[in-house]
């Protein structure tokens, strides 16, 4: 079965085909962190607009990297929700649209099933069950995952996503947009132990998040820092974005580990864009050879939004015999737990 897969929940605009025998053909993406990076954070109109200037040309260029016509599509997928409703209604709205004008099913993805399942695209794939760290902008959960749609939710955060924290964080420090990768590149030229950060949760029970604290922290040591002798102002900030992602990491590997204690299930999947982070990829690897267990992740470009982990997904779920009517239909919010078991 040849999937098209189609993202335009928030500020990327991925397109994918995936074939269920010879895996992915083709993936395109365009992202519009120029577009938005003046303004310091997505504007949810301008996401629509750009989204619709660019998922044709892309479908256009999937089509022709995989070599086939669209005739050759069984099935469509798409992101659904959660994200922004604007942006999801132009990918739910081409979707359908091309489904009805090709005759073949379509079906709409959950965005964090996407990511969830998006190191399934690697090889070797991780088996199920699995224990999966989820850290997005928008989400950071751990879930226990049994199977394709059957996931329960161990933790998650209170406050802020992990990938949100990063990106307040770096907006206080200065930093451009987007705020992770480029906290986490300033963090690299950044001394080890210049400050101490907490760890939050951790000394509780609980496998729950809260980010919004450390976001504080960092405010409060910068603009301590600022009153004393600051010789050069870059590596202050370098050494302050090192101690505050160390602090981050730490907290989800601690969590991770609790995780995996507590279910004894030892396989553990990274995924969402915080699982790009080098630091974390390491930090989670060292944990699970010391428990005798393995970790698995998507390649970097499958960590943040994409149309490959769409057409993945929904190809599972349209093989099962799972598509909805001609409707089209995009939700905001969508609780994960809400999704239906997949028997295969
Ligand atoms: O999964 P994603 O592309 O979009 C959502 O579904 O939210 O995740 C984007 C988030 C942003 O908050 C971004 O700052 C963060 O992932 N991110 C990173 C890194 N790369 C992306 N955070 C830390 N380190 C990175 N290298
Ligand atoms: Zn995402």
């Amino acid at each position: 079965m040849k999937v098209l897969g189609i993202e335009t929940s928030c500020d990327e605009t991925g397109i994918a085909i995936y074939d269920s025998e010879q895996g992915l053909l083709a993936h395109t993406l365009h992202s519009q962190v120029e577009l938005h990076a003046e303004y310091g954070g997505v504007v949810p109109e301008l996401a629509s607009r750009d989204h619709i200037r660019y998922l044709l040309p892309l479908m256009e260029k999937a089509f022709q990297q995989a070599d086939i016509s669209k005739a050759d599509i069984n099935g469509i997928a798409y992101t659904a929700g959660p994200g922004l409703i604007g942006a999801l209604m132009v990918g739910a709205s081409a979707a359908r649209a091309l489904a009805m004008s090709l005759d073949v099913p379509a079906v709409g993805v959950h965005h964090m099933e996407g990511h969830l399942l998006a190191p399934m695209l690697e090889s070797p794939a991780p088996a199920f069950p699995f224990i999966a760290l989820l850290v997005s902008g928008g989400h950071t959960l751990l879930a226990e995952v049994q199977g394709v749609g059957q996931y329960q939710i161990l933790g998650e955060s209170v406050d802020d996503a992990a990938g949100e924290a990063f990106d307040k964080t770096a907006k206080l420090l200065g930093l451009g947009y987007p705020g992770g990768p480029v906290l986490a590149k300033l963090a690299e030229q950044g001394e080890m132990n210049q400050y101490k950060f907490p760890r939050p949760m951790t000394d509780r029970p609980g496998l729950d998040f809260s980010f919004s604290g450390l976001k504080t922290f960092t405010l409060n040591t910068y603009q301590q820092a600022l009153k004393g002798e600051v010789g050069d102002q870059q590596q202050l900030k370098a050494n302050i974005a090192r101690a505050f992602e160390e602090a981050v990491v730490d907290t989800l590997r601690i969590k991770c580990q609790r995780a995996v204690k507590q279910t004894g299930i030892k396989t553990l999947v990274i995924a969402g864009g915080v699982g790009a982070n080098i630091r974390l990829r390491a930090s989670l690897q060292a944990m699970m050879e010391s428990q005798g267990g393995a970790l698995f992740y998507p390649r970097i470009e499958f960590c943040t939004d994409n149309g490959a982990m769409i057409a993945y997904a929904g190809c599972l779920r349209l093989l099962a015999g799972q598509h909805e009517p001609l409707v089209i239909n995009a939700r905001a919010r969508w609780p994960m737990e809400e999704l239906s078991k997949l028997s295969c």
